[in-house]
């Protein structure tokens, strides 16, 4: 069982997607960690995120391994899952994802991990080009003030510093970079299942794609 979410920047997908494979009881995959990873490498490295050869060759050399039990991502030996959540890569990570030597070495990764089993993967381009065959494809989407809003909320609760403002155009940025590349651009697969949560919980939005699941299978 193969099952792609894809949709914009802070929809839920990775919260949704992690209750839906547990729901499943199979691997969940957050592929943006790893576009996250590169983005982490190449800032610990002094490169600038505009060097796309250099960052090309970060992403060729770079072993990226995944714990699905405890939702940890190694590179080279050390456990990022934390640093890549700062705000540095975060505005990074756009832009090397751009890079199609960077997509063509993870898209590679990530097909690798899906033929081990089955997998809810979710990104930017599961169902549309790294899983084009997913029996289930979902686009995830929310409203950019609802998604901005719910970011905040996260931040807040962690007890960091956030403006809302910031936020919601960090999103959109970071939106607009996704759909505008030229490889592998953020779009809807003609197949998918578009959900949009603006009004939805957490939970509704996971009952909802298991219900399709069921309904597919
Ligand atoms: O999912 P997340 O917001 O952590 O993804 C970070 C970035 O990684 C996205 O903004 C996008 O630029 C890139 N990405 C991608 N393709 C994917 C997953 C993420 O280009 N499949």
């Amino acid at each position: 069982m193969q099952i792609a979410i894809d949709g914009p920047a802070g929809a839920g997908k990775s919260t949704v997607a992690k209750i839906v494979a547990d729901r499943l009881g199979i691997p969940y995959l957050d592929t943006g960690s790893m576009y996250r990873a590169i983005a982490y490498q190449v800032l610990k490295s002094g490169i600038s995120a505009e060097n796309e050869e250099e960052t090309v060759k970060i992403a060729s050399a770079a072993n990226i391994s995944l714990d699905h039990l405890n939702n940890r991502i190694y590179c080279d030996g050390q456990d990022v899952t934390n640093e890549i959540r700062s705000a540095e890569v975060t505005s990074a990570v756009s832009i090397i994802s751009a890079y199609p030597g960077v997509r063509k070495r993870l898209v590679e990764l990530q097909r690798e991990e899906a033929a081990k089993g089955n997998v809810v993967m979710d990104g930017r381009d599961i169902g549309t080009v790294v899983l084009p065959q997913a029996p289930v494809k979902i686009f995830l989407t929310a409203s950019l003030a609802e998604r901005a809003k719910r970011r905040w909320h996260e931040l807040q609760k962690a007890g960091k510093a956030a403006i809302y403002e910031t936020i919601y155009c960090d999103i959109e940025k970071r939106d607009a970079n996704d759909r505008s590349r030229e490889y592998s651009p953020l779009k809807v697969a003609e197949d998918a299942f578009v959900l949009d949560t603006t009004a939805m919980t957490v939970q509704e939005a996971a009952d909802c794609i298991v219900d399709i699941i069921r309904r597919q299978g």
